[in-house]
This record gives C-alpha cells, sequence and structure tokens, in this order.
C-alpha cells in the first residue's frame, strides 16, 4: 500500500514522476505528493494534484508518493512528502514504523514540532535530529534505521545535497531502476518499466544512495555489490487498449491467459512442472496454501479439486489468520498464492515457518519479495494486473493448483484438453454480455444480495460475493444452501436478491432452497450448467464438473463490473482499497 517513486537525473523530471506516480496510484489513492523543488500535496488523485503544478515547478531530482492511510486521516496535511522541522530532510515512505510515538516523545522533548498524525514524519525528523549533530546524511540514516522498528520503503533528499536520493527497505517493496542518464528508487517495477527495463531488486535491510551516474547499496555497514536485471515487458499491458476500464480489459484477457499457461507449462501433450515439486507433493502427507482475499478463494477451490482427484489431504489458510493456528503440519510443503507477491500476511506467514525449503511461491509478478525468498517461484502467466479487483490472476491461481492436480495424477492430456473447452466456454460468456448487463440491471439497486449455493458452488460464490462488493459497493453474502434455514433465512423478506449457483447435479438440492427463498418473496435469478427450465435462468455450458470454477467465474465478475458500472463506482480503483496490501 503506498507509491513511492524518487527519480535523480541529469535532466528535469517532472513529467516522468507524475507518469510514474498515476502507474502507482492503485497501489493506494487517497492522497498524494510530490518533491520538486517546492513541496505539493493534496487529498486525492494525481488529477487533482496536476491542477495544482505550474510551470515553475520543475527538477532534476525528486520524490513522488501515493497514499493509503494508516496513521492519521485523509487530508492534505498527512499526504507525503514530510518536510523536517529544520528543513533538512523531505521524506517518503511506505510501511508501518511500529516505535513511531516512542520516537516522537523523545523529538518533542528536543523541540521538534509534527504537523501531522503520521508516523513517516517522525521518521523525518529524527534524521533531522541526527543531521543536527552529526552533519553527514548518511550517517543519519544509519542512526535513523537502527532506531525504527516495523516495516518501510524510505525515499529521501537531505536539502544540503539536492541531487541524490537515500532510501531503505524493510518489510515494503522497493526497487532501483538504472538508466544512462538517470537513476531512482520505486515501489514497483511495472509502474516505471517505461523509463527502463534494467532493475536492481532490494532485499530487507538494505540501504544506500543514489544519483544521476552512481548507486551504493549497503547492507550492515558494507557497501555491497548487486547485479541488474533486464526484463522484457510488453509495452501494451498497461494501457486500457480501448476498454473502458482495467477490470473490463482483464476480464476479456482471460481467454489469452488460460493460453499462456499451456504455452509456457505444456509441451508435446505433457505438462511441464519442476519434477521435484510434483515429487514433494505426491510424497508430502498433506499440502498446505496460504493466500488472502480473491487468493484464498482460489486456495479453496483448489483445495477441492487437488483432494477429489489425488486423495491428498489439503490444508488452506488465510495468511492474516496463519499466526492463529493452532495445528499446522510444518513438514508439509506450502504454497503461497499471491497475485503480488507482496502481501505482508503472507510475509509474515514466511517468517514463521522454519524449514523455508518447502515453500513455494504462485505469483503474477517474478521480481516480488514472495517470488525472492520461496524455494521456487512460479509464474501465474496473468500478465500485469492493474484494476484493484482480481479477475484473471484469479482464474490463473485456480487454473495452476488445477494442473498440479492432473500432474500427480499423470493425466496431463485430461486438464490440457480441458483447459482448451474453457477458452471456449469463456470467449462464449464474453460474447452473451448483454445478458449479464441485464441481471446487473434487475440487482443494481440491491441493498443486500445473497449468492446460494451448495458444495464447490459454494466456494465460487465466496469470490463471486467478494468480487460485488468488492466494485459495486453492495453488501452480499455466500451462504451454503442448506445452511439458510439454521439462521440467515432471516435475513430474507420481499425483494431481496438472491443468485443461486447449481454446476453439479449432485447440488440439485438447492432448488428446494431457492424454493424457501421464493416463499419468503425474495428475488430469484439462477446460474447453472444446465438447463433446468426454471425461469430467470441464466446457462453456461460446462460439460466436466472440477474445470466450473474456470468457466462461470467470468460471467459473475462481469456482473460485478456491470453493477459497478450502472451505479456509478471508481470500477478500477474502489474506495479504501489498494491493489497490494504491504501493511498488516
Ligand atoms: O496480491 P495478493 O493475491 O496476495 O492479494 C490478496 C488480496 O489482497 C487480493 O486478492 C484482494 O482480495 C483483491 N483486491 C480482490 O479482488
Amino acid at each position: 500500500m503506498c507509491g513511492i517513486i524518487g527519480i535523480t537525473s541529469k535532466n528535469n523530471i517532472k513529467f516522468d514522476l507524475i507518469k510514474c506516480l498515476k502507474n502507482l496510484e492503485y497501489r493506494g489513492y487517497d492522497s498524494v505528493g510530490i518533491y520538486l523543488n517546492k513541496l505539493i500535496k493534496t487529498k486525492g488523485r494525481v488529477s487533482d494534484l496536476e491542477k495544482l503544478i505550474d510551470d515553475s515547478i520543475n527538477s532534476s531530482c525528486g520524490l513522488g508518493h501515493s497514499r493509503w492511510a494508516t496513521h492519521g486521516i485523509v487530508n492534505n496535511v498527512n499526504a507525503h512528502p514530510f518536510i523536517s522541522y529544520n528543513q533538512k530532510f523531505v521524506l517518503v515512505h511506505n510501511g508501518i514504523i511500529t516505535n513511531y510515538l516512542e520516537i516522537k516523545e523523545n523529538l518533542l522533548i528536543k523541540g521538534y514540532k509534527f504537523y501531522s498524525d503520521t508516523d513517516s514524519e517522525v521518521v523525518c525528523n529524527l534524521l533531522d535530529c541526527y543531521y543536527l549533530k552529526y552533519h553527514d546524511a548518511f550517517k543519519s540514516l544509519k542512526l535513523t534505521l537502527n532506531n525504527l522498528e516495523g516495516s518501510y520503503a524510505l525515499g529521501i533528499i537531505n536539502l544540503d545535497e539536492p541531487n541524490k536520493i537515500y532510501f531503505a527497505k524493510k518489510d515494503s517493496p522497493l526497487v532501483i531502476g538504472k538508466s544512462s542518464n538517470f537513476n531512482f528508487i520505486v515501489s514497483d517495477i511495472n509502474s516505471s518499466y517505461f523509463l527502463t527495463n534494467e532493475f536492481i531488486i532490494l532485499n530487507d535491510k538494505e540501504y544506500g544512495y543514489l544519483d544521476s551516474d552512481n548507486i551504493h547499496i549497503y547492507l550492515k555497514d558494507k557497501e555491497i555489490l548487486k547485479n541488474s536485471i533486464t526484463l522484457n515487458l510488453d509495452n501494451k499491458e498497461i494501457t486500457k487498449d480501448g476498454f473502458e476500464h482495467f477490470m473490463l480489459k482483464e476480464i476479456h484477457e482471460e481467454p489469452k491467459v488460460l493460453k499462456n499457461i499451456l504455452d509456457k507449462y505444456t509441451l508435446n501433450n505433457k505438462i511441464c512442472l519442476d519434477p521435484l515439486f510434483i515429487k514433494e507433493l505426491i510424497n508430502a502427507d498433506e499440502i498446505n496454501i496460504l493466500g488472502c482475499g480473491t487468493s484464498y478463494h482460489a486456495a479453496l477451490i483448489g483445495k477441492e479439486i487437488i483432494e477429489k482427484i489425488t486423495m491428498k489431504k489439503v490444508n488452506v489458510y488465510l495468511a492474516s489468520e496463519f499466526s492463529n493456528v493452532n495445528l499446522i503440519n510444518y513438514n508439509s510443503p506450502f504454497i503461497f498464492l499471491s497475485q503480488s507477491g507482496e502481501t505482508i500476511d503472507l510475509k509474515i506467514a514466511y517468517n514463521n515457518i522454519k524449514n523455508k525449503d518447502k515453500i513455494y511461491t504462485f505469483t503474477n509478478v517474478l521480481t516480488s519479495s514472495l517470488a525472492q525468498l520461496a524455494n521456487k517461484a512460479f509464474d501465474l502467466c496473468s500478465g500485469i494486473e492493474i484494476a484493484v479487483a482480481s479477475t484473471k490472476a484469479y482464474i490463473s491461481e485456480v487454473t495452476l493448483l488445477i494442473m498440479i492436480a492432473y500432474k500427480m495424477i499423470n493425466k496431463d492430456e485430461i486438464f490440457i484438453n480441458e483447459i482448451y473447452n474453457c477458452i471456449n466456454s469463456i470467449n462464449k460468456t464474453l460474447n452473451t454480455k448483454e445478458s449479464i448487463y441485464e441481471l446487473a440491471t434487475k440487482i443494481k439497486d440491491s441493498t443486500s444480495l445473497f449468492f446460494l449455493g451448495r458444495g464447490m458452488d459454494h466456494l465460487i460464490n465466496l469470490e463471486n460475493s467478494l468480487k460485488l462488493k468488492e466494485v459495486s459497493y453492495i453488501h452480499s453474502e455466500a451462504f451454503y444452501g442448506g445452511e439458510l434455514k439454521h439462521g440467515s433465512i432471516a435475513l430474507i423478506s420481499k425483494g431481496i436478491n438472491v443468485i443461486g449457483l447449481i454446476t453439479n447435479e449432485k447440488y440439485l438440492t438447492l432448488l428446494s432452497n431457492i424454493k424457501e427463498v421464493e416463499s419468503r418473496h425474495a428475488n430469484v435469478n439462477l446460474i447453472s450448467t444446465s438447463n433446468l427450465n426454471i425461469n430467470s435462468q441464466y446457462v453456461i455450458e460446462c460439460n466436466n464438473e472440477l474445470f466450473t470454477p474456470i468457466i462461470v467465474s467470468p460471467f459473475f465478475q462481469l456482473l460485478s463490473y456491470y453493477c459497478a458500472k450502472l451505479n456509478n463506482r471508481d470500477i478500477d480503483k474502489p474506495r479504501n482499497l489498494a491493489k497490494s496490501c504491504t501493511v498488516e
């Protein structure tokens, strides 16, 4: 959460800094600020900031920040960057400094004044305090870092050395970008690939400084040499490519994503996955999968399918609750599912697992922290996902988990053929958007909406419900059909919208549950994979029950999208959210 950028160059950087900030905005978008020879910050979006920037503002070295509030409400004062009390440092920060109150108290005693409620301003003033004593910015940085507890990605300019940017990283993402005329620090590669394709991935506790010609990286007081990586990224991915929103574009990319997975992981009708990894899964007593939000929902589907076809026990954990779980089989392999590869809850879980040799990450960002930390990382092959609501990455996560299940039982061909069927089915759904739009018009005004399903349909509905609330702000819940009568049916009253999902004959008992809510005057729409000859039914054909999550989910993603659109929501940047959750 929060995006930071700091560029130091031989030329003016205003336009590059702002462009990068726009690309970073999906990491947090409640306020934004820059330092380019002057400090400008405001509540709102980069577009609001741009209105405040005139021709007098320019520089060859500067910082930018897009905020997702943790400490202090959303207002101009709490926006970054911060200038230190004695005007010695400008600072941007992503992360949470857990001992900031203690440091603040000491600084208050020394006469420092604070204008914001943030932990970040405290860091800025601590630097200032050391600098007044030692007149050495680098030493002040090291001493400051020694005092900090918590997480940080920091970008700092010492106003006595205006062409240099100091940086430090711990438990929050930060990389360095390299070019011939300039260097920069940035929270994520994707937002800045228009500047360069050469990057240095920083590890935790590394710090240092850079100017337009040189980069110096340190670890534990010693300068270290780090190699850069050169990436080959597709320029087209970061544009909407003619679609109104990234979410819509990304849903339309799902057939291509499945094709990418086949291209990457299959050859001559065989699934080509690291044989040692597959062997480890086959030999394990149990498999553990961790994720949050949408990735957690994908993990639940993965468990269902892996258990069903391999008979291997799978445990799924919400990464954010992992420390509260009592019985965990630490000897079995762990699969970390994360689109961004930066989710803090997974990093904390990683730190709590002693044997790191069996941790594997499935991620969309192979340069991410969780990819670097894992014993091995597997590419989700979704391509950059910009919309905060995850769609195509969910499809990839589910697909990869199904793929490992089929590989474990050596039924590679079935998997490959079924994925081609999935591609055709999703294309059909994408071509019948009108009926999904029509359903959206029926439900868009719901104050509450309930998804009903049984078995795996309920797991699919958990994600359908999250997607709907996330982008349309309609309150929704997913219930097991059979559980309704045990309490939740009290919520059903005249006019309440209910969506039933039946993808398997064995879930036909849901029809009785639907009758129960209809008798209480709820409006029911049914989505099913075969024609059940009832009113308000939408049929999505699917022949293999194990692949229904891949086939039916795009329908619901589009439904959420249209509800959000009809309700005029900020679809790609829903309120209060951020694309990657890097704070606890
Ligand atoms: O990047 P990750 O997959 O680790 O992110 C996990 C969740 O934060 C994420 O899936 C979130 O729930 C999405 N906004 C859902 O659309």
